[in-house]
């Protein structure tokens, strides 16, 4: 099984070829190697400012899309039943768990996943805290963490370190990085 067909077959999403846009076609052909899912619907997730023209089983969730066919692979699968937080996304500035959200749903929104925050050269000020205050140990639930912390930063959040942990309750950490973890988000807040 070629690594489309898996991928198809693990999530079921397949990606358009090229040039074949749903628009243009009305029945976009997949891959060469692509299985032909039953039941497909075109959909275009426009993530980190690129658009994907997928063909989606209706039940495909949006993590599985945007790690399997997509192949961004910095949004983690933890639990997939909504409740450690390690797949959070922004839609439209919004996080979300991604394992809970329909990929259907989401056609022609703002998606930003963890690779559309900042680069290795230009972090974004809450990935550079993570770094300074030490926000992580195995890494795991880091990228949920971080999407949520710049999140909380445009919602209504008290000033204290038990408001943001009111506030970042949907993240879990196995590891117990708490405390470096709120230092963190205390510091961006701060400075913003
Ligand atoms: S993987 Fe989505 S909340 Fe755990
Ligand atoms: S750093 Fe390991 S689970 Fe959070």
């Amino acid at each position: 099984m070629g690594s489309t067909a898996a991928a198809a077959a693990i999530t079921g999403c397949t990606p358009v070829r090229p040039g074949s846009s749903p628009a243009q076609s009305g029945s976009p052909a997949p891959f060469a190697d692509g299985p032909n899912i039953q039941g497909a619907v075109p959909i275009t997730l426009r993530i980190n400012r690129n658009d994907h023209h997928l063909r989606i089983d209706p039940r495909a969730t949006l993590l599985d899309c945007i790690r399997e066919t997509v192949a961004l692979t910095g949004t983690k699968k933890g639990c997939d039943h909504g409740q450690c937080g390690a797949c959070t996304v922004h839609v439209n500035g919004r996080r979300v768990n991604s394992c809970l959200s329909l990929a259907l749903l989401h056609d022609g929104a703002e998606i930003t996943t963890i690779e559309g925050l900042g680069t290795p050269d230009a972090l974004h000020p809450m990935q550079a805290a993570f770094l300074t205050h030490d926000g992580y140990q195995c890494g795991y639930c880091t990228s949920g963490q971080i999407m949520s912390a710049v999140a909380l930063l445009k919602e209504p959040c008290g000033p204290t370190d038990a408001d943001v942990k009111e506030l970042m309750s949907g993240n879990i950490c196995r590891c117990g990085a708490y405390q470096n973890i709120v230092a963190a988000i205390q510091h961006v807040r701060k400075k913003s």
